[in-house]
C-alpha cells in the first residue's frame, strides 16, 4: 500500500471543500460562482493537471486518473443541484401564481344599437300595426323635391323656416326634413293608396345648442287615398302617441302652417316633467311639441299625380330625437350624434 501522494491528498480535500459549498447552494446565482471556482479552466481543480509534473514519473498516471474522477464526480453533483435548484424555482412560481379557477371571469365588451335605432325601431313597430309601412328615400335631394313640389317656390318667405346645406351642385342639396319623401312615394304608387312611413336623417344649417342640431332624424307619416279625413290623422296620431307613452298621455293639437299641408297643425304631449303645470323643460308651458301635420296641399297631391278632386291625404313630421328626449329625460340633443360611449351605454 503506497502512501497517498501530496497531489492526491490536496485533490481529496479540494473535493470535500467543493462539496460541502455544493451542499449549502440554493440559487442559481451561487450556483454559477460556485461552478467557475471548481470546474472552469481557470478553477483549482483543472490546476492540478498542469501540476502534473511536480509528481514522480510513476504517480502521474494515477494522479492523472484521479484528478479526472474528481472532475467527472463534481461535474455530475453539479448537473444533480441545477435540476434541483430550477424544480425549486418552479415550485415556488406554481405555488405563488396559482390560477383561482373559481374567480369569476372578465366581462367581454358587448356592442350594442344606438339609442335612435331602439326609438325608430319602435317607432316603425307601431305604425307596422296601422298598416304603414317603411319607405326609404335618399339624404341628398333636389331642391325640386325639398322645397318646389312641396310648394315652396324659390325666393318664398316659407324657406326661412329651413336653413339650407346648399352642395356644389346647383339645385343639390341635403334634404332639410323628410317631406321630400312624400313626393317620391307619390309618384311612385300613383294611383294606388299609400300608407307609409319615410324615416332618415335630415340637415340644417343652424347654430348648435342644446336643442338644436345641424343633423337629426325625422320619420314622415303619408297616407293617401279616398276620404282620408283630418280625424283619420287626428286618431292615427293620438293612437301612436299612446302606444309610446302609455294609455294615460294627455295630448293636443293646434292650427299651425307649413305650405305643403292645408290645414296644418301641431301636435303636443304634456310635458312629463311637470305633469303640466310648466317648468323649465315645458318653458312654463305644460306642453311639449312632438310633430307637425297636415292635410296633403291639393298642389302636391297633384305633384305627385292624385287628383284633389278624387283623392285626400294627411301627413306628418316626427322628430324622433324629441320623443327620446322626453322618454328618457335628456336634456341635451348633442349627446345623440356625440358618440360618448358612456351616453350610449345607457340604452
Ligand atoms: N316637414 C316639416 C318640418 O320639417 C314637418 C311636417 C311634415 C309638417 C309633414 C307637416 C306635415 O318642419
Amino acid at each position: 500500500m503506497s502512501e497517498k501522494t501530496e497531489l492526491i491528498q490536496e485533490l481529496e480535500a479540494l473535493q470535500k471543500k467543493a462539496e460541502l459549498e455544493l451542499k449549502e447552494i440554493q440559487d442559481a446565482v451561487s450556483l454559477q460562482n460556485w461552478r467557475a471556482a471548481y470546474l472552469s479552466r481557470s478553477s483549482d481543480v483543472m490546476a492540478f493537471f498542469k501540476r502534473l509534473p511536480e509528481a514522480p514519473k510513476e504517480e502521474r498516471p494515477k494522479i492523472g486518473q484521479f484528478a479526472n474522477q474528481v472532475k467527472t464526480a463534481l461535474e455530475k453533483q453539479f448537473e444533480k443541484k441545477e435540476i434541483m435548484i430550477k424544480q425549486a424555482y418552479l415550485d415556488a412560481n406554481l405555488k405563488n401564481e396559482r390560477l383561482d379557477v373559481t374567480l369569476p371571469g372578465r366581462k367581454p365588451a358587448r356592442g350594442r344599437l344606438h339609442i335612435q335605432t331602439l326609438v325608430l325601431r319602435e317607432i316603425y313597430r307601431i305604425f307596422a300595426e296601422m298598416g304603414f309601412q317603411v319607405y326609404r328615400s335618399p339624404d341628398v335631394e333636389s331642391d325640386e323635391n325639398n322645397f318646389e313640389l312641396l310648394n315652396i317656390p324659390a325666393h318664398h318667405p316659407a324657406r326661412d323656416l329651413w336653413d339650407t346645406f346648399y352642395t356644389t351642385k346647383p339645385g343639390v342639396i341635403m334634404r332639410t326634413h323628410t317631406s321630400p319623401g312624400q313626393v317620391r312615394a307619390m309618384r311612385e304608387f300613383s294611383p294606388e293608396p299609400i300608407r307609409v312611413v319615410l324615416p332618415g336623417m335630415c340637415y340644417r344649417y343652424e347654430q348648435i345648442d342644446a336643442s338644436h342640431e345641424i343633423q337629426f332624424n325625422q320619420v314622415e307619416l303619408l297616407a293617401v287615398g279616398k276620404n282620408i279625413t283630418f280625424g283619420d290623422m287626428k286618431g292615427t296620431l293620438e293612437e301612436f302617441t299612446k302606444r309610446m307613452y302609455g294609455e294615460g298621455v294627455r295630448t293636443r293639437m293646434r292650427p299651425s302652417y307649413f305650405p305643403f299641408v292645408e290645414p296644418g297643425a301641431e301636435m303636443d304631449v304634456e310635458c312629463f316633467v311637470c305633469a303640466g303645470k310648466g317648468c323649465s323643460v315645458c318653458g312654463g308651458k305644460g306642453w311639449l311639441e312632438i310633430l307637425g301635420c297636415g292635410m296633403v296641399h291639393p298642389t302636391v297631391l297633384r305633384n305627385g299625380g292624385y287628383d284633389p278632386e278624387i283623392y285626400s291625404g294627411f301627413a306628418a313630421g316626427l322628430g324622433p330625437e324629441r320623443i327620446s328626449m322626453l322618454r328618457y329625460r335628456i336634456d341635451d340633443i348633442r349627446n345623440f350624434w356625440g358618440n360618448d360611449v358612456r351616453f350610449l351605454e345607457q340604452f
